[in-house]
């Protein structure tokens, strides 16, 4: 009886104990103590003293490292300057979870936000307020048009993302899908250009031809498999797995098959 005693509140004391470790703020950043009391400025300067500054340097002036060579990325040292990136390239990074970082030859990642919609707003202001720098863009992909989308999208990104959006590889980079990105991520990733990707000026792809790219993007999100089975929408590969795998085997039992009828006839 004592036993099974010991045996539920060693339980109940587990189950207490996970459940005040879920309700704490997510771990893995660091964060001020009293960070209610801080106003906005002074919370995003405390946050990237103590998230960003060990790559991005003091006021976001970058860390060099003496006779580095440039690695993948084109980056020279532990982090780029954030001066003049501006909020646009802030927000990027930091709502997808590109940022922090864990260690700077690493591929920037769409993973899960750390930071909580205070101290997110906190930080792109103080990033902002680096240097003059773009805004947040404000696209409207309801006024785009999703063919001249879908034309655009070839042309110019389908190369490296694929024709339906959904990633691959480039030299030297993964190329994500781009399913789970907002239409403000969408803008700001083709006027930033995270890490290998070019960026694209409004000279090149105008705000407009970038609300139709965007209505492309958000209708394939939803593929109409007009045709039949649309395999994961990856391409030729599946489809020759289909055709290795299915239709090769349908093929040799149907030779076996006339095989053994003819054996029987002859
Ligand atoms: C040269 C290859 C290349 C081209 C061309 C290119 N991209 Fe990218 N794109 C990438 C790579 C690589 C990344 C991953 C960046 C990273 O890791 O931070 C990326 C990331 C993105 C992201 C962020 C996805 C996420 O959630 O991580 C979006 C959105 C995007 N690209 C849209 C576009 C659009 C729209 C175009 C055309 C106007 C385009 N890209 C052209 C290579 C390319
Ligand atoms: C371990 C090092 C490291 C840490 C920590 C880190 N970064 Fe970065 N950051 C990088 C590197 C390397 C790049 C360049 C990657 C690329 O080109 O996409 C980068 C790129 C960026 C960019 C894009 C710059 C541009 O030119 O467009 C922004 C914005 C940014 N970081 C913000 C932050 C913020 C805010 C934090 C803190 C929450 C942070 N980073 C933490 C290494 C780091």
């Amino acid at each position: 009886m004592r036993r099974a005693r010991i045996a539920i509140a060693a339980t109940l004391l587990v189950l207490a104990l996970a459940a005040v470790a879920y309700a704490q703020l997510p771990s893995g950043i660091a964060r001020p103590d009293n960070e209610q009391n801080l106003s906005t400025q002074e919370l995003g300067a405390q946050l990237y003293a103590g998230n960003c500054a060990s790559c991005h340097g003091i006021a976001g002036r970058g860390v060099a490292v003496p006779g580095a060579t440039r690695g993948a990325g084109n980056i020279k040292g532990q982090g780029p300057s954030l001066v003049g990136v501006g909020a646009q390239a802030a927000h990027l990074y930091l709502t997808t979870g590109f940022m922090p970082l864990s260690n700077p030859h690493e591929q920037p990642w769409r993973s899960r936000v750390l930071f909580n919609r205070r101290e997110l707003a906190s930080l792109i202001q103080y990033v902002a307020s680096l240097g003059k720098g773009p805004p947040i863009p404000h696209p409207r992909p309801e006024t785009g048009d999703v063919s001249e989308g879908m034309h655009l999208f070839t042309s110019h990104c389908a190369g490296c993302h694929q024709v339906a959006a959904e990633g691959g590889y480039v030299t030297d980079a993964r190329v994500p899908l781009i399913k789970e990105d907002t239409p403000t991520q969408i803008a700001e990733a083709v006027r930033v250009g995270p890490y290998l990707m070019p960026k694209f000026s409004k000279k090149y792809i105008s705000d407009r031809q970038l609300n139709s790219i965007i209505a492309y993007l958000q209708a394939t999100k939803q593929p109409r498999d007009i045709g039949g089975w649309g395999i994961g929408h990856i391409g030729p590969v599946p489809e020759g797995m289909v055709t290795w795998f299915i239709a090769a085997v349908a093929l040799i039992a149907l030779c076996v098959l006339i095989g053994e009828r003819l054996r029987g006839t002859v």
